[in-house]
This record gives structure tokens, C-alpha cells and sequence, in this order.
């Protein structure tokens, strides 16, 4: 892989360099989106962005709601920034999904992708996510439904993990997810058993990557360029997707196609967090399910840098939305010092 190619790929496959924003639950919502991809005057060096999931459980998805989730749908299915965005859906029941994703279609949706990496409990449960990969015939049927449905221009992708509780099947999965008509298929390096525990396995990514033709994305901690270029050798792959080094790092996109910023700057980081929470009150967001999510940003960055932790450690127990960004001020200051 080349690390410093400039040219951007929309899609996985395409000439140049693929990088996607990971679907975060709770946090990667379209505020999120909005404010990562106009981060500042140069382009962000992101690829695609993926909505946090969406669930479809018996019924297809009201067009209000998707809206609501998707306030891209009005612009072309692009931020304002102009990166694509690819809707995430979540169930287990063909009809449903395939009926939402039409929805989504009508509505200008570019991309469409499938969740079945979800390690949550009460999802597993009740037929969603991650409980599909003990049977690929199910994967398989799902994208099917979906690719059936939507004109040919809308892509359809996957995003899996290794597998329930080993890699040994993960090249299967990912032929089921090409019989199904998958225009590509993002692989999280991890079982759902080990849910978010070390390690991650990018050689089993690379099984899977020669057992088909479509382009397999690799995903699964990577933090740095170097981690990428690392999962680049393991896996043979040549497109990424990155979550939470998102959070920590949100100019690595930039810095993998050849900027050479900082890999945390307190200002910069403090003004973006504050746009997070612009956006999120102007899109309606309440008070306190801001401070959720502020504070769920910190969490995910905070393994990353010294100062992240510390406003983590004092935000956690804040009850008030002023009193978890007051834990940036430090971050400011260090612009006044170093300015006297
Ligand atoms: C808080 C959180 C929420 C997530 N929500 C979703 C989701 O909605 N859909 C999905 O496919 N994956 C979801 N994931 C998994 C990520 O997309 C990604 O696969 C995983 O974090 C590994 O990538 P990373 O090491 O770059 O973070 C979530 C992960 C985290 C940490």
C-alpha cells in the first residue's frame, strides 16, 4: 500500500486509496458526520462515511425516521462537505430490509450497508447482527433481498466479523456475501465472541479477501499509518475502515494520504468537540443526550493521548453539559501559552 496516495477512491476497488468512516452507535450520527468531514480547509480524506445502524426488526422503517437518521437523503446522500454516505441497516428478516432499503433508494440514498458484526446481546438475540454468521446462507439471503431491491446504482456492501466464535469460516462468509450480490465487504478483524478484546487478526482478513473477486475492506484497530500499512501487508487489502482512532485522531485520514499534522492538537481537538456539540444542539439534540455523547467521544479517544484521558476522567461524573466541556479548557490554554 501506498500510504501517501493523494488520489481519493469513492467506492473500495477504485484507483487510489479507500478509507471509510466506521458506523458508530451513539456516536458517528449525522452532527458527528457533518462536523468530521468539514473539519477544516482541506478535504478530510475520508472516503465514505457509514450511519450508525439502523434497526429494521418486522416492519419496514418509516420514511420519517429514515430521514431523521439520514438528514443527507436531502442533499444527494452527501454531507455538505461532499463525501458519500452509505446507510447502515440491521436486521435479520429479507422482506423487511429489502422493503426499507427501497425506501432508502427513493429517498437518494447513494449506498446501502448490511450489519451482521453487532455483538450486542439483545440484538443477537432477536436476530440480528452478528447472530447471522453461524449461518451464511442467511447473510447470503439478506444481501440478496436488499441487491433485489434497490436499482443498480445504489451499492450494496456488508460488514462482518471473523466469524461467531472462530475465523475458520470466513472465507464462506465472505463467498456468501458475493453470491448475494455484495459490491464489496468490510471485514472487523475480531469473533463476536471476543467482542472488542485483543487481538485482532488481519492474515484471516486476507483468507477471505482471495476467496472472492468483490474488494474486501479490513477493519480493526487501526489506530495509526503505521498500523494501516501493517494490516496492508497481513491482509493483502488495499482499502480501510477506521472507528475509533476516529475519535482520537480525526486528521489520520489526512495524515495516511500524506499530511503531516500533529496526532493530537488540544485547540484543534477542542474546537471540533465544540462543533460536535453545535451540531448536535441545533439538530435537536437534548442537553443531556449531548452530554452522552461528548462523553462517549472522550471515552474513545481517551486510550490515545495523555491529556484525552485526563477530560475523560474529569467529564465521566459530570451530570451538566457545561461542566464535561469545561474539562477542554486545558486544552485552550495551551493556545494562550503558547502564544505569550
Ligand atoms: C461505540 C461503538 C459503536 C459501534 N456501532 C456500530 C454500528 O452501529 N454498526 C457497525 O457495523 N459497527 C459498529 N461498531 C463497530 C465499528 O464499526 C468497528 O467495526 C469496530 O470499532 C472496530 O474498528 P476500530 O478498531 O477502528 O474501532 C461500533 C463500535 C463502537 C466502539
Amino acid at each position: 500500500m501506498n500510504a501517501t496516495t493523494e488520489t481519493i477512491a469513492s467506492t473500495p476497488g477504485e484507483p487510489g486509496l479507500f478509507l471509510a468512516l466506521a458506523p458508530m452507535d451513539g456516536i458517528t450520527c449525522a452532527a458527528y458526520r457533518e462536523v468530521i468531514t468539514a473539519q477544516g480547509p482541506e478535504p478530510c480524506g475520508i472516503s465514505l462515511c457509514v450511519t450508525e445502524f439502523i434497526r429494521v426488526t418486522s416492519h419496514a422503517v418509516p420514511e420519517p425516521v429514515l430521514r431523521r437518521e439520514v438528514p443527507e437523503l436531502a442533499t444527494g446522500g452527501r454531507t455538505r462537505a461532499g463525501v458519500p454516505v452509505a446507510v447502515q441497516l440491521l436486521g435479520g428478516k429479507p422482506e423487511p430490509m429489502a422493503e426499507t432499503a427501497a425506501r432508502l433508494a427513493e429517498l437518494g440514498a447513494l449506498a446501502i450497508d448490511l450489519n451482521f458484526g453487532c455483538p450486542a446481546k439483545t440484538v443477537n438475540n432477536h436476530d440480528g447482527g452478528a447472530s447471522l454468521l453461524r449461518t451464511p446462507c442467511r447473510v447470503e439471503g439478506v444481501i440478496a433481498a436488499v441487491r433485489a431491491a434497490v436499482p443498480a446504482g445504489v451499492r450494496v456492501s456488508a460488514k462482518i466479523r471473523l466469524g461467531w466464535d472462530h475465523a475458520n469460516h470466513v472465507a464462506d462468509l465472505a463467498r456468501a456475501a458475493e453470491q448475494g450480490g455484495a459490491s464489496w465487504l468490510t471485514i472487523h478483524a475480531r469473533t463476536r465472541v471476543q467482542q472488542y478484546a485483543p487481538p485482532v487478526d488481519w492474515v484471516a482478513i486476507g483468507r477471505a479477501r482471495v476467496a472472492v473477486t468483490m474488494p474486501v475492506v479490513a477493519n480493526g484497530d487501526l489506530c495509526t499509518v503505521d498500523d494501516v500499512a501493517r494490516c496492508a501487508e497481513q491482509s493483502g487489502c488495499t482499502a480501510f475502515m477506521i472507528g475509533r482512532a476516529a475519535m482520537g485522531d480525526p486528521r489520520l485520514f489526512q495524515r495516511l494520504r500524506g499530511a503531516t499534522h500533529r496526532n493530537f492538537d488540544g485547540p484543534w481537538m477542542r474546537a471540533l468537540l465544540l462543533g460536535y456539540v453545535a451540531a448536535l444542539r441545533a439538530a435537536g439534540y437534548s442537553e443531556h443526550a449531548t452530554l452522552g455523547r461528548v462523553k462517549q467521544w472522550l471515552r474513545l479517544a481517551a486510550p490515545m493521548h495523555a491529556p484525552v484521558h485526563e477530560a475523560f476522567m474529569q467529564a465521566k461524573s459530570a451530570t451538566l453539559l457545561p461542566t464535561a466541556l469545561a474539562a477542554l479548557d486545558p486544552w485552550a490554554l495551551a493556545v494562550a501559552e503558547r502564544a505569550a
